[in-house]
């Protein structure tokens, strides 16, 4: 190999390193990776790819606290949605390398889509169960709304470590007019 040629590979390397390092760095940064779920009292997420419940409220809620971030998924639950959600750039992920998505970012471990989410200093993972279980180590907050009964799912919700997470706000709903009638919006930060 000629000496420029070995120049031009180091300098390559270089480069490379660098820019591995920054987004190292940008994960460590991060000020508020957060988790948003609800989770019934016996941490049942979903049922055949689908929420077990309807609560407009807290849909509402949803909306209101993700709109204009990125919202990162797994495959299984950008497929469960009509669409990609709007105002939102939605992150999803999966292992298949030629997988796309419609209106949505493809990419494949939950580093590369926080990286992704490079312009957003609030990025929000969104589910489900196999997302949430992986990001519970690299999330510095989990907004849960729970809802107060146990439903038949075969999704679940991990456990909250209260060793790890303090609770620091907490709102109870009740409203006899819908189903389920009785839900509480939970914040924990990472201690
Ligand atoms: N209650 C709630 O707040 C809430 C919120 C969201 C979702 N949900 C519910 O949760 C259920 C879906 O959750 P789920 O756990 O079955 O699936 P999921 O977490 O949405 O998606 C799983 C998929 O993500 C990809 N994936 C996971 N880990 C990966 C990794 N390390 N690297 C690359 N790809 C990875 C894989 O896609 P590939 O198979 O393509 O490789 C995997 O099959 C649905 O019932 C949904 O309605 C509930």
């Amino acid at each position: 190999m000629s000496s420029k040629n070995a120049i031009d590979e180091a300098n390559e390397k270089l480069l490379f390193e660098a820019e591995n390092d920054k987004k190292l760095s940008y994960i460590e940064n991060t000020k508020e990776v957060t988790i948003i779920a609800a989770a019934a009292e016996n941490n049942a997420l979903g049922k055949d790819n689908r929420l077990i419940w309807h609560i407009p409220e807290d849909l509402k809620r949803f909306k209101r606290l993700t709109s204009g971030h990125a919202i990162i998924m797994g495959r299984k639950t950008f497929e469960s949605l009509p669409k990609a959600l709007p105002n939102r750039h939605n992150i999803v992920i999966s292992k298949n390398k030629s997988y796309t998505a419609e209106g949505a970012s493809v990419c494949h471990n939950l580093e590369e889509a926080i990286a992704l989410a490079e312009n957003d200093n609030q990025p929000f993972i969104i589910g489900g169960g196999q997302i949430y279980e992986q990001a519970m180590e690299i999330a510095h907050k989990i907004e849960l709304t729970r809802v107060h009964k146990d439903y038949e799912a075969d999704t679940f919700f991990p456990l909250i470590d209260l060793n790890k997470w303090s609770k620091v706000s907490e709102e109870s709903i009740e409203n006899s007019n819908n189903e389920p009638s009785h839900f509480s919006y939970l914040t924990f930060i990472k201690k």
